[in-house]
């Protein structure tokens, strides 16, 4: 982490929770929040619960600091698209980040860097700040290709007009989403440094070392600390450990 970017701890609690575990999970976020913030704490926390508890967990999160994101968005403002929801929708509910382009919806709804990069857009249209996920898979890093892989998707998934105040890039091997498998805080560098030198070509020196870059899989209390220890790595984007309050107070704690 370098100076002048500050540290997002972000939790995707993907298709999980029903109303009373999300607001029970959301209570004790916001507490522990509460705790870490009598010793200045140098991160933000933001949570990203599925669509049908954002309502609830806004609530419940109601001035305590602690942010409100949505997983995914659809690209529109309104219009006839059965089952999605707008930018427009999340913001009116209490987010202030999308997270776009997850390797989850690449994978499951087919969604292409064209998509990706225009759900970005459309979640900087509506003022909030979008997290776009990038990430090679297994057979891509066993190939080599790691790095050529996350330079194409950033390049095309990255918002028209990205600033460091609209714009997260997270990186998530795809083979280290869910698995137990975490990159190691020099390979997570590596890429990362990759990503950063990106963003500088793309959007300039200020903005492009102003960007926060998180690390995504598997992160867990025991590896946080050493991974958010590396000079490009701004915070992370947590599965598994943010579903349990005390495990993602325990990985925010690793920010120094
Ligand atoms: P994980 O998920 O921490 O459970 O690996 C991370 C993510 O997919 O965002």
């Amino acid at each position: 982490m370098a100076k002048g970017r500050r540290f997002l701890i972000a939790g995707n609690w993907k298709m999980n929770g029903l109303k009373k575990d999300g607001r029970a999970l959301a209570k004790s976020v916001a507490k522990s929040l509460k705790k870490a913030k009598g010793k200045k704490q140098p991160f933000d926390l933001l949570v990203c619960p599925p669509y049908t508890l954002l309502g609830s967990v806004a609530k419940e999160i109601k001035d305590t600091g602690v942010k409100l994101g949505a997983q995914d968005c659809h690209v529109a403002e309104k219009g006839a698209h059965t089952g999605d929801i707008s930018p427009y929708m999340l913001k009116d509910v209490g987010c202030q980040y999308v997270i776009v382009g997850h390797s989850e919806r690449r994978t499951d709804h087919r969604e292409g860097d064209a998509v990706v990069k225009a759900k970005a857009e459309a979640v900087l249209e509506a003022d909030m700040i979008a997290i776009v996920c990038i990430g090679e898979t297994l057979v891509q890093r066993e190939a080599g290709r790691a790095m050529a892989v996350n330079r194409r998707q950033l390049k095309g998934s990255l918002p028209t007009g990205a600033t460091a105040k609209n714009t997260v890039v997270a990186y998530e091997p795809v083979w280290a989403i869910g698995t137990g498998l975490t990159a190691s805080p020099e390979q997570a560098q590596e890429v990362h440094a990759v990503i950063r030198a990106e963003l500088v070509k793309a959007v300039g020196e200020d903005e492009g070392n102003g960007i926060r870059i998180l690390y995504g899989g598997s992160m867990n209390p025991k590896n946080a600390k050493e991974l958010l220890g590396q000079p490009d790595i701004d915070g992370g984007l947590i599965g598994g450990a943010a579903l349990n309050a005390d495990d993602f107070a325990a990985v925010a704690a690793g920010c120094k």
